[in-house]
């Protein structure tokens, strides 16, 4: 529909009918309780009829069901105005794809936009328009469950990320068929919730929420991202839900978003309980005021809205500005001409959990794997005698917390895989957790034990936060009751969270991150184990010794008293006295079954100007017998700086492949913008000085060169 007709029918509508386009419910109100994201919301008695007027549902999914709801809503709409179907499709919809850590732990961005397209490609089919992802937050505590659904702690990687799963989601017009409207949430620094409690406020410095946590959120805008979500969490002692400085200053007038900012759940009615609201009229105002267009699954805008414009509390300039952007995003999903987009029976018979995604969903787990340690007991030996223990061997609810309709029974468990694809090989299991003679004697006879142990996806996301992340006792207890009978052991981690396990990871011979790794990831975990397949991940988040480390990240700061390069502890230095300062497996750690060798650094000059650009370059050797996806990395370090500055920062990685005994030239692109930070005035500017590039395999390479920004 033309802008001028959308115009027209705004200003044809009434003051209730533009309230309620503003307001987002769940099944519930239309009595169909299908999945619950928050807390049950009990809203005053209203008119049967006027859940079927809102401008969008949360939670209704299925072509058929959806087509059917539509045609009923539209019927009731006065202007016969079609909803906007929403839902958490983040680490896919039927099909369940790695959960969004383990995707930053691949390295590939290509890989992430590939997921996304596909999950995307699956919701739209059984008639969603918009997709809440992707989560860009960036984290640093994994006490936080929600680490789970963020690409990690480091800037660069996540804005790589966040361009990469939007255009996934969103194509090059989202009204294409398999796309939909992506919303990036959440707005902003969720993931700065202190001490890793999830809801909790955040405190933390202007500038570091500009360096550090808003980047993502920019490069989701930059990438056209459709909607924003607005986090629960405080910024400056504000609810962001009302915080107008956020919403408006920073959201709209500096990153130049033009699209809808939607709360989270129920999170404008949280401000009453944030304190900074009296009621829920208030919060709305504060709401509306502060430039938060659609409330979900809240009282607040549906019971207040119209009074607060017939009050003169509320320009109706505001309200009609939200309701435009909503009305502009179902006209540029094509609602108008099509309001069922692209649900379809038959459709979804086709795309759902087809061959390619299920492929896609294995070949995705190979490469977000992470091989933390090997002393050579990786790859498994087919003619080796194999005991696996631990529940997690043959759990399916390892497709994440936000696999709402993920079908479990088709997620293959550890030892599915197992005794699928190396059915020839001598394994027996015990998937439990219990110590039992029986499975200690096993344990002793067998060769090497194989031990399943971390967290099901019931144990990491949204509200499980930890405050305490070492490996649960019943895991240590089964490692120690094993590693006593038999010294060989292999251990698979499990899980959304990085955990702290250093006496287990100092004793196992090999350890293998496999995150959630969603519907057929086992099989690309079993593929590992066995050496059909080389583990060529990368940690997206730090690994800490114990949870008194935290929040804790590779680009970290040298302190006015840094700690001399030693393991001890040293007085009056920035240090503890009972653990590193570093963490046990870093941000950009991971090893492969390959040696793969680094030329030095040469840079195509040692100066670089403003508008220049010079090439650092390296030859990377295959020096093994096996072909690897080796995901080459670049960091730099600015060594002096009007304020602090971190002791590396990745800014580029490229992922190549490499057959055994083959050499590639990597060449990484530097140029000033790159080297911009906020100075201490708040100017996102370069200065002048020193700079340290290196390149290689993990955030530890110490292969670098020196530069000069003249
Ligand atoms: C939840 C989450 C948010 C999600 C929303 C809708 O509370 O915070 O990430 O998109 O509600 O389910």
């Amino acid at each position: 529909m033309e802008r001028i007709k959308l115009k027209a029918l705004l200003n044809d509508m009434t003051l209730e009918e533009k309230a309620l386009q503003l307001v987002q419910l769940y099944g519930a109100f239309l009595g169909d309780v299908d999945v619950l994201t928050g807390p049950a919301m009990s809203f005053a008695k209203m008119p049967a009829d006027r859940p079927y007027q809102v401008g969008s549902l949360l939670g209704e999914h299925g072509a058929e069901h959806l087509i059917d709801l539509q045609d009923k809503m539209m019927a009731i709409q006065p202007h016969h105005i079609p909803a906007l179907f929403m839902l958490d499709v983040i680490h896919g919809y039927k099909t369940g794809f790695p959960v969004p850590i383990a995707i930053g732990s691949s390295f590939n961005p290509s890989l992430a936009k590939e997921i996304c397209s596909a999950a995307g490609k699956e919701a739209a089919v059984a008639g969603l328009h918009v997709t809440f992802s992707p989560m860009v937050d960036l984290v640093r505590d994994s006490r936080w469950g929600r680490v789970m659904e963020s690409t990690g702690e480091d800037v660069w990687l996540n804005c790589q990320m966040a361009k990469a799963e939007v255009e996934g989601f969103q194509g090059d017009d989202f009204k294409d068929k398999g796309k939909l409207a992506a919303c990036v949430k959440h707005f902003a620094a969720y993931g700065a919730a202190v001490a890793g409690r999830d809801y909790n406020v955040t405190e933390i410095s202007e500038h570091t929420l500009h360096e550090d946590y808003l980047p993502s959120y920019k490069a989701a805008v930059d990438a056209g991202v459709a909607l924003v979500m607005t986090a629960f969490n405080t910024i400056d002692r504000k609810p962001c839900t009302t915080n107008k400085k956020l919403l408006r200053d920073i959201l709209r007038d500096e990153m130049g978003f033009k699209g809808v900012v939607i709360s989270d759940y129920g999170a404008i009615q949280e401000t009453i309980a944030h304190t900074t609201s009296v009621d829920h009229r208030d919060a709305a105002k504060k709401a509306i005021l502060a430039g938060c267009d659609i409330d979900m699954v809240s009282p607040c805008y549906i019971q207040n809205l119209v009074s607060l414009v017939e009050d003169g509390e509320v320009d109706i300039k505001l309200v009609d500005e939200a309701v435009m952007r909503v009305l502009e995003l179902k006209n540029d999903l094509g609602l108008f001409e099509n309001p069922y987009k692209d649900a379809s029976s038959e459709g979804e018979k086709e795309v759902l959990m087809c061959r390619e995604h299920l492929e896609l969903s294995r070949r995705a787990a190979e490469e977000t794997t992470v091989l933390l340690k090997n002393d050579g007991a990786l790859p498994l030996k087919k003619n080796q005698k194999i005991v696996v223990v631990g529940a997690l061997a043959d759990d399916n609810l390892i497709t994440g917390s936000w696999a709402l309709f993920v079908d479990k029974d088709k997620t293959v468990t550890l030892k599915q895989a197992i005794s699928e694809l190396y059915s020839d090989v001598n394994v027996s299991f015990f998937a439990s957790d219990e110590i039992s003679d029986e499975m200690l004697e096993a344990a002793e006879s067998a060769d090497v034990v194989l031990l399943a142990l971390g967290e099901n996806h019931t144990k990491t996301g949204e509200s499980l936060s930890i405050a305490d992340i070492t490996l649960c006792k019943a895991h240590r207890d089964l490692f120690d009751a094993v590693y006593k009978v038999n010294k060989n052991t292999v251990t698979v981690l499990f899980g959304g969270r990085p955990l702290a396990l250093p006496e287990v990871a100092q004793k196992t011979n090999a350890l293998l991150e496999a995150w959630l790794p969603g519907t057929c990831g086992a099989y690309a975990v079993a593929d590992i184990l066995f050496g059909d397949a080389n583990p060529s991940g990368r940690l997206s988040m730090s690994f800490p010794y114990t949870t008194g480390q935290l929040p804790i990240s590779y680009a970290a700061f040298t302190t006015g008293r840094p700690k001399p390069n030693t393991d001890k502890f040293v007085p009056y230095a920035s240090n503890y006295m009972d653990y590193p300062n570093v963490p046990l497996y870093p941000f950009g750690w991971g090893l492969s079954y390959t040696n793969v060798e680094y030329s030095g650094v040469s840079l195509s000059a040692d100066k670089l100007t403003k508008d220049g650009k010079i090439f650092a370059s390296v030859t990377v050797k295959n020096a093994g017998d096996m072909a690897v996806l080796e995901p080459v990395q670049l960091y730099i370090r600015d060594i002096k700086g009007s304020v602090v500055r971190p002791v590396r920062e990745l800014k580029g990685i490229e992922k190549i492949s490499l057959e055994a005994g083959e050499e590639k030239t990597v060449s990484f692109e530097i140029t000033e913008p790159m080297l911009r930070f906020y100075d201490d005035e708040m100017n996102f500017v370069s200065e002048k000085g020193e700079f340290m590039a290196w390149i290689g395999s993990t955030s530890l390479t110490e292969n670098g060169a020196k530069f000069v920004l003249e």
